[in-house]
């Protein structure tokens, strides 16, 4: 009888995950142009967990724009664009065999729009890349990671406008020609389905710019996934050995009560989460989807030429993972006891377990290969005396984490890899500070960017590093 594995097997991408705008910084140097990043801000008087950068009008944009440069923390990040060879070797003495990180849009279209790319970017990136492969990790690269440049929101209002999948296929070939000697795995868009919270970030849209704010972002969440398909297929000419991956943040739920209904509208609830996946593994409109659109009222314009685009599918699947959710009796919606049990000042917990059921869901929905894209929780923590940061706690979900990862594998679930998020210390994506920190190196820098940018290997560096060289096995 044939018998699952019961460890990592050989060749598992043993990984970490950052993105360009919350650790490279420079974010004028270079000939980069701005992106919306730069413009997401760090609201110190507000309560952690409300610190977060959601919808944007033109009236705030204009604001935004006109105040201190301080109060942008993504401008600087942790300063990687100076600092990349010896953050990468330090990354790479952990033994990581991957290292997932994405290319800001803005530094190699600096408006979107241009019709020439920006060589300095690229030339910047030739090296990013170059040295993690003399450092023995496959790059993964993330294509889009909230960080479009910013004119291609104020002169098209995002990707409602069905030009950004040009801009998008230019960026696609002219990266997939240039790296195409060293960059294989590729992740098309970051959280394709968290636009109920990230509009401005991920779709571009400025919020005044449009009746129906709503329909506006599933028809460019539409036109994404238009663009994606078609990126694939110009990606798959230039070099068949590409692999094409899809992402989404798992916010999946599952029902906390014994009603039908409950259960039903968490079969709902999750079709919405995997609706991009779906069409990226399927190369099809899920048919929950006209029924969705048609309850709420919405007209997504869909061409022949869109259905073809879609058509070209991914090679693997993966998930960013922080989170379980619950649907209670009452309808509303919390998250899972592990979660709530370990919630940090932002919010923000975790499920070992609920990992592991992530990882089925997705196998026995898709059957493709998939990959950890992102896990861990971000701690308020300083270095102690010795100038070390102690972080037991870390080592522990980590432990937590690839137990379950290893049952998954062991269920028969084929795991290809598994990427903590920033395990170098950087900048926030939702609250915009230094202080969330999730990383095994700890970084000398404020939520001001105070400090002296020192990098030290915290106690779980070692650990993780032991947990690497093993292959998994020693967990100790
Ligand atoms: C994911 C994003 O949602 O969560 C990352 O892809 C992000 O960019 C990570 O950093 C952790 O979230 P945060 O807000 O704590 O940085």
């Amino acid at each position: 009888m044939k018998k699952n594995p019961d460890s990592f097997p050989d060749g598992f991408l043993w990984g970490g995950a950052t993105a360009a705008n919350q650790w490279e910084g420079a974010w004028q140097e270079g000939g980069k142009g701005m992106s919306v990043a730069d413009i997401n801000e760090f609201k110190a008087d507000l309560a952690p967990e409300e610190r977060i950068n959601g919808e944007m009008s033109s009236k705030n944009l204009e604001l935004l724009l006109a105040k201190d440069g301080n109060r942008f923390p993504k401008r600087r990040g942790i300063d990687f664009y100076h600092h990349f060879r010896e953050d990468i070797k330090m990354l790479a003495g952990m033994g990581l065999t991957s290292f997932r990180t994405s290319i800001s849009w803005a530094r190699i279209f600096p408006n979107g729009d241009d019709v020439e790319a920006n060589e300095e970017g690229l030339r910047f990136y030739d090296e990013v890349f170059d040295e993690m492969i003399k450092n023995g990790m496959e790059p993964l690269v993330t294509i889009s990671h909230y960080e479009m440049p910013l004119n291609l929101c104020t002169s098209y209002n995002g990707w409602l406008s069905r030009e950004l999948i040009d801009f998008y296929t230019r960026y696609c070939k002219t990266i997939f020609e240039r790296y195409s000697g060293k960059v294989r795995y590729w992740i098309l868009m970051n959280q394709v389905n968290c636009i109920d919270v990230e509009s401005f970030n991920t779709l571009g849209i400025l919020s005044d710019r449009v009746e129906n704010l709503e329909e506006a972002k599933y028809q460019a969440l539409h036109n994404q996934l238009v663009a994606s398909g078609r990126a694939i297929g110009i990606g798959r000419h230039i070099n068949p050995d590409f692999k094409f991956g899809c992402m989404l943040s798992y916010r999946n739920a599952f029902s906390a009560s014994d009603r039908s209904e409950i259960a039903l509208e968490v079969v709902k609830y999750n079709q919405i989460q995997f609706y991009g996946l779906d069409v990226a593994v399927r190369g099809e409109i899920p048919s929950y989807m006209y029924r969705y659109y048609e309850d709420h009222g919405m007209e997504i314009a869909i061409s022949d030429q869109d259905l073809k685009d879609i058509a070209n599918t991914v090679d693997f699947t993966s998930f960013s993972h922080y989170r379980n959710r619950v649907v209670y009796d009452d309808e509303s919606l919390g998250e899972s006891r592990a979660v709530r049990e370990t919630a940090s000042a932002w919010g923000w917990g975790y499920d070992a377990v609920g990992l592991r059921y992530a990882l089925n869901e997705f196998y026995e929905r898709y059957h493709l290969p998939v990959l950890v894209a992102e896990n861990g929780k971000g701690f308020k923590e300083e270095p102690s005396e010795d100038g070390i940061v102690h972080d037991p706690y870390r080592i522990e979900l980590f432990r937590e984490h690839i137990v379950q990862v290893r049952e998954a594998i062991h269920d028969g679930v084929d795991v290809i890899g598994y990427y903590p998020w920033g395990p170098i210390d950087l900048v926030s994506c939702s609250s915009c500070e230094m202080e969330k920190r999730y990383g095994f190196i700890y970084v000398d820098y404020d939520n001001y960017h105070n400090g002296t940018g020192k990098r030290t290997p915290k106690e779980s560096y070692y650990w993780y590093k032991k947990v690497v060289e093993s292959n998994g096995a020693d967990l100790e």
